[in-house]
């Protein structure tokens, strides 16, 4: 197999229940137009058939192959790899969720210094204004207060939400939390936090859609929690979206204490924490240190016998609702940049995010006393 510089080969993707891609068959074929020699593992698991890819001109390869494929062939995934110690020789375009020193930071950021391997992390792409060039976020907010809705409509009926599947379309996921909520979701009354960002948009949009009033649907960002937390506020609705993006330590939005103090009268039962920092030191929302699942969507918090239920939503995939949608969007902000990889060395978009890989390769280095 020959390689040269502009080769990318989609791996599969290894974490339950992702179905996302990082390229789909329209951005697949536009980089073949551009170019491009497109290696594609076949994989059950992703949203769009590997005949959808072969259609479009890409070369199909054996699941999981990328380990013995060419180290100077760029893979591109979209999540974490399974959790090993092998040394990365090649260069990968994925999401590793290591630069926040995430659980297990260092030991994921090892394998690449023992291959001499290089990560561009897709978190830590961004444009010359510091925006990220490609973003999962507005589908994540929207599938997660859709999710939100369900669990507050389980609990009514003195149940909790069970198994969460894609959906084929934002329609039909509207219309499931609707009927769930016995028609519309007047009347539900919802916080979210960071609502001018990409995820909080897409939650404000999936309330506003399921028929909550304006009035009922609270948007808060920086200007309203810079008086510092803990926030009654968020006690007093149904439903708290979390949609911040935390980059320093900040004060909590909401404790345990917090929850048992309201007592009785408390209104809040759902806490949709998108942002899922669920490991992150600084997380704001210390109520839970689980992420959830798509077959287990809630973890209760622990308030005792005697008060109402609090359920916490924190599933890190949430955009993998609407796996179809989502990906396209995705992988069309993203493939602007694709088209510059083969000029990597020079092009700022990613030579800024190899210099943080540098910078955090250097930090994982000491911390596992590699130097
Ligand atoms: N759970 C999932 O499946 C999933 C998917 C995609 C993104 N995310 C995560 O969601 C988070 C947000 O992503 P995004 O793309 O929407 O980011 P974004 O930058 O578009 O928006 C974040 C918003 O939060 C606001 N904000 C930051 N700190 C705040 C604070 N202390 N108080 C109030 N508002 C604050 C910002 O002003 C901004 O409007 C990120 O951590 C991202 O990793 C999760």
């Amino acid at each position: 197999m020959m390689s040269n510089k502009s080769v990318f080969w989609l791996r599969c993707e290894k974490k339950e229940f992702e179905r996302r891609s990082a390229l789909t068959p329209t951005t697949a074929k536009k980089l073949i137009d551009a170019g491009f020699e497109i290696f594609v593992e076949k994989d059950e698991q992703r949203i769009f058939d590997d005949s959808e890819f072969e259609a479009v001109g890409c070369k199909l390869v054996e699941n999981n192959t990328w380990p013995s494929a060419p180290s100077d062939i760029p893979i591109i995934g979209l999540k974490e790899l399974p959790v090993s110690s092998d040394p990365l020789p090649h260069t990968h375009i994925q999401f590793a969720h290591c630069f926040k020193r995430q659980g297990g930071w260092s030991e994921v950021l090892a394998r690449f210094y023992k291959g001499k391997g290089a990560l561009y992390d897709l978190e830590f792409l961004n444009d010359e204004n510091g925006r990220r060039v490609a973003a999962f976020g507005f589908h994540a907010g929207f599938a997660g207060a859709a999710a939100g809705a369900l669990a507050l409509a389980a609990r009514k009926q003195g149940k909790e939400l069970g198994l969460l599947t894609p959906y084929a379309n934002e329609t039909a996921m509207v219309e499931d939390v609707k009927n769930a909520l016995g028609g519309s979701g007047k009347g539900v009354k919802a916080l979210v936090i960071g609502a001018l960002g990409r995820c909080g948009r897409g939650a404000v949009d999936l309330f506003r859609k399921i028929g909550l009033d304006e009035d009922d649907i609270v948007k808060w960002d920086m200007a309203e929690t810079a008086k510092g937390g803990p926030f009654s506020e968020i006690l007093d609705v149904d439903i708290f979206v979390n949609c911040i993006y935390l980059s320093s330590e900040i004060p909590h939005f909401v404790t345990r204490d917090t929850v048992v103090a309201a007592g009785k009268d408390r209104r809040l039962r759902v806490v949709v924490d998108v942002s899922c920092d669920t490991t992150n030191p600084y997380n704001p929302i210390p109520i839970y240190n689980i992420n959830t699942t798509f077959d287990k969507p809630t973890v209760a918090v622990d308030v005792g016998p005697e008060l109402p239920t609090l359920d916490v939503i924190s599933i890190d995939h949430l955009p993998t609702l609407l796996p179809r949608e989502a990906s396209e969007q995705f992988s069309s902000d993203l493939l602007p940049s694709l088209l510059t990889f083969p000029n990597r060395s020079s092009e700022r978009v990613w030579t800024d995010a190899a210099k943080l890989f540098q910078e955090k390769l250097g930090e994982a280095v000491q911390a596992e006393g590699l130097a």
